[in-house]
């Protein structure tokens, strides 16, 4: 497996790699990597010739009291993991190769889509993912990109990004890998203190009650967001910042009765921790 950190030289395995009629992976992450990732690095190598893995903590995504400065790094390890999970390449450029200007050029998908949800707290947050995405899909080129449903806001901002702007690559959406207890993995479960640990597997078992409720054919929006969030508050470490539902594609406001494919997305603090989880009721499911 190659480290790679320079732009250019991305830019030519690349493309040496598409001359050669093969098939170009780009898996996106922000390190700190765990069996979510390997999930999406493991579909990516299965179903492409060459699979690239970014390793990259973008600052732009970042708000000014975000854990920017915090966020774990490890790129030692995440090269092993990567290198298991079968990347050819792990790409990790510095952040001053990738943001080569002070007055950066913006990618920003406009409307309600970057504006509910955790756009409503992170409000420039979607335009630093959009534009960071945009960069890495200009340097690797992919055929087709991996993320994850964990960050269901952040696929429905990609997939509008992609369809506006008409790139040329094929966005393939991996189901949410969780921890035997039902947490979702995420590289910021390690700030939870055990206590908080515990607490916050009430993500789990709310989106799962909604699930039930809803097979057992509960279809008003009200009636499930008031179960989901009851779930949360009796938790006492919990502190709702939003328990929400979405029509799919494009996160439309649900009406009263539920239909068709619904996201029913949730975040929430534990301690100064803020997780976000999220599950889609499926009419037909
Ligand atoms: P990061 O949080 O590192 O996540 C990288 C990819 O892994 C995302 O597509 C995310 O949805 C996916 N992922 C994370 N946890 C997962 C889980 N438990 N199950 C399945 N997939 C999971 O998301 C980002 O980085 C950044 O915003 C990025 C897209 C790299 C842009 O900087």
């Amino acid at each position: 497996m190659i480290l790679c950190t320079d732009i250019k030289q991305l830019q030519r395995l690349s493309a040496t790699a598409r001359q050669a009629g093969k098939s170009v992976a780009l898996v996106p992450t922000m390190g700190a990597l765990h069996e979510g990732h390997v999930s999406l690095i493991h579909a990516a190598h299965t179903e492409n010739d060459l699979t690239i893995v970014s390793v990259f903590v973008n600052p732009t995504q970042f708000g000014p009291h975000e854990d920017y400065e915090k966020y774990p790094r490890n790129l030692a390890k995440d090269c092993k993991t990567a290198e298991a999970a079968g990347a050819d390449i792990v790409f990790a450029p510095p952040a001053d190769k990738l943001y080569p200007h002070k007055d950066p050029v913006w990618v920003e998908v406009t409307g309600s889509i970057s504006k509910v949800l955790c756009g409503r707290t992170r409000p420039i947050h979607f335009r630093g993912v959009a534009t960071i995405i945009t960069k890495l899909f200009h340097i690797a080129a992919p055929d087709n990109a991996y993320f994850g449903q964990k960050d269901a806001q952040q696929t429905e901002v990609l997939k509008r990004m992609v369809d506006d702007l008409f790139f040329p690559v094929r966005l393939h959406i991996m189901p949410i890998i969780r921890e035997a207890d039902g947490l979702a993995k995420s590289s910021r479960n390690i700030y939870l203190n055990p206590a908080e640990r515990k607490a916050a597997l009430v993500l789990y078992k709310s989106l799962k009650q909604a699930q039930k409720l809803f097979l057992q054919g509960e279809k008003n929006s009200d009636v499930i967001s008031t179960a989901v969030r009851s779930m949360i508050a009796a938790e006492p470490l919990s502190t709702i910042d939003y328990v929400e539902m979405y029509t799919l594609p494009g996160l439309i406001t649900v009406g009263k009765i539920l239909d068709k494919r619904t996201l029913l997305a949730v975040a929430v603090k534990f301690g100064a921790t803020r997780l976000i989880d999220n599950t889609i009721l499926e009419v037909d499911a």
